[in-house]
């Protein structure tokens, strides 16, 4: 599937509507991955989807935390949004420090993973594997897999 948003309320609404098609995983945290180039909105993918879900907190880059993690009330079906971006990461291996293991482990955890490419060795098939596409216009084409 893919669309195209032009502009960040279309960005809001595109969320909405993943949100509403996204079935979480039954045993284990749901994973999505975001790709695409230095800008091309992969964190404020995150921030329309976190504002779907709930969250009234700011949500910001997480390039050198590493990690932010976000409550979800009970009602999505989910506790935690985690959002992480391996930018800086070299290998699956430094995801470890987050006890990456032990958050795919936990179905409560809907995760947002940046940079998924720099941290493959550590990932399972992702939930929903999403690529951001930027253009001169200023518009993505968001696609999903
Ligand atoms: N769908 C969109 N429509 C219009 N502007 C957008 C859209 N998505 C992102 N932007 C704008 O593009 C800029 C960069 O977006 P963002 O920080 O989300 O990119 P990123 O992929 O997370 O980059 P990085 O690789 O640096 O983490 C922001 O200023 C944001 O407002
Ligand atoms: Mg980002």
């Amino acid at each position: 599937m893919q669309n195209v948003v032009a502009t960040i309320p279309d960005l809001e609404r595109e969320a909405e509507a993943f949100m509403a098609r996204l079935a979480p995983e039954a045993n284990r945290a749901t994973l999505i991955t975001l790709s695409g180039e230095l800008g091309a909105g992969k964190t404020s993918f995150t921030k329309a989807l976190a504002k779907a879900y709930g969250v009234s907190e700011s949500v910001t880059s997480p390039t050198f935390v590493l990690e932010k993690v976000y409550a979800l009330p009970a009602a999505t079906g989910f506790a935690h949004l985690i959002h992480i971006d391996a930018y800086r990461l070299k290998n699956g291996e430094e995801l470890k420090v987050l006890g990456w293991v032990e958050i795919m482990k936990e179905k409560g955890n809907l995760i947002l993973l940046e940079w998924p490419e720099n941290v493959k060795d550590a990932l399972p098939a992702p939930s929903v594997a999403i690529r951001l596409e930027p253009h001169a216009d200023g518009s993505r084409t968001i696609t999903y897999a």
